[in-house]
């Protein structure tokens, strides 16, 4: 190739390359467009769905014309959301008093809400609680708890869910896990393998489940702005609140998003996948940058 051509290609694979890049866009945001249509009158079931992340879900889907079964211990607040979705966005909304780490609780929301809807089409794994200590001086009983709710909520919801979507040969589970389930922190470390556990449940649940047309999307939400902080076990210690990262509106619409787009899995946030690969490649040296980490976290 004479300089010549290699300067015409250079030219030409800058006109195209910006092209092709707001053509692709264009395409996803009009097919996304088309696609969301396809959300209207959809059965979702979202747990975790009184306070932060979940209720973000639970009016996105409303807005969406879903219609949405709400899960949560807190009835009064769950019962409310309910009836402000109908009046705003007029949707059928229901709510169901759960405990997702009690068995029976999880199988009671999920036959509930096909007695009341015929069926499911997405289940949404949202509950979830947490934990900030050095591991040393947590309370063991502390990580059992998180473990209940967090993994043993998501794999009690989904036993319970699945019968009746490989019935119908269609369905989709989305399991909120965090970016904690792929990179795990200190003074979390019972938080993070509640979340690597989701990860392996998914990954495994996501081949197995493939030839009955049900998907699996795990959602890695980095640092969002709920009530997780203030409804932590152990946070006594702790330097931050509830008032930092991003917000639980944009997780709902990135979550929205991953399951138009038919994703495994999705990670918020450019850095957060930026930090990702740079842990895949170099592991220790993100031990040796996240061993400052608990000097900003905890207090002296
Ligand atoms: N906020 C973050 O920075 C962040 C980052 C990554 C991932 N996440 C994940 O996002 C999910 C939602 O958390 P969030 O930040 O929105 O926290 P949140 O504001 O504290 O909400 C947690 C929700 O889970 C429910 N819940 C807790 N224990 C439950 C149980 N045993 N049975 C049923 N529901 C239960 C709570 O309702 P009741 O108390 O009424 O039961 C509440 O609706 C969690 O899985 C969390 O791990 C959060």
């Amino acid at each position: 190739m004479t300089e010549r051509d290699l300067k015409k290609t250079l030219i030409g694979l800058s006109t195209l390359l910006p092209v092709a890049l707001g053509s692709y866009i264009l395409y996803k945001g009009k097919t996304r467009k088309v696609r969301r249509e396809s959300l209207r009158g959809q059965v979702v079931v979202i747990t975790g769905a009184s306070t932060g992340i979940g209720k973000s879900y639970a009016i996105a889907f409303a807005k969406e014309g879903a219609k949405i079964v709400l899960a949560a211990r807190s009835v009064d607040k769950i019962e409310q959301l309910a009836k402000e979705l109908g009046v705003l966005y007029h949707v059928d909304a229901i709510a169901i008093q759960t405990d997702v780490s009690i068995e029976e609780e999880a199988r009671r929301l999920i036959d509930k809400s096909i007695e009341h809807f015929g069926h499911i089409d997405i289940l949404i794994n949202n509950a979830g609680i947490a934990s900030y200590s050095y591991f040393q001086d947590s309370n063991l009983d502390d990580h059992k708890k998180m473990m209940d709710v967090n993994y043993w909520g998501t794999v009690y919801c989904t036993h319970a869910a699945i019968p009746s979507m490989i019935k119908r040969n269609k369905g989709r589970i989305v399991n909120i896990s965090s970016v904690l389930g792929k990179r795990a922190m200190p003074i979390m470390a019972g938080y993070s393998a509640t979340k690597y556990a989701m990860q392996g449940f998914s990954d495994s649940l996501r081949v197995e489940l493939k030839k009955y047309n049900i998907g699996i999307t795990v959602i890695c939400p980095t640092t969002t702005r709920t009530e997780i902080v203030n409804n932590a076990l152990e946070k006594d210690n702790i330097k931050f609140g509830s008032n930092i990262g991003m917000s639980s509106d944009r997780v709902a619409k990135e979550t929205i998003n991953a399951i138009l787009d038919n994703k495994r899995e999705h990670i918020i946030g450019i850095g957060e996948n930026i930090g990702l690969i740079i842990n895949n490649s170099f592991p220790s040296l993100v031990d040796t940058v996240l061993t400052m980490a608990p000097k900003f976290m905890i207090k002296d």
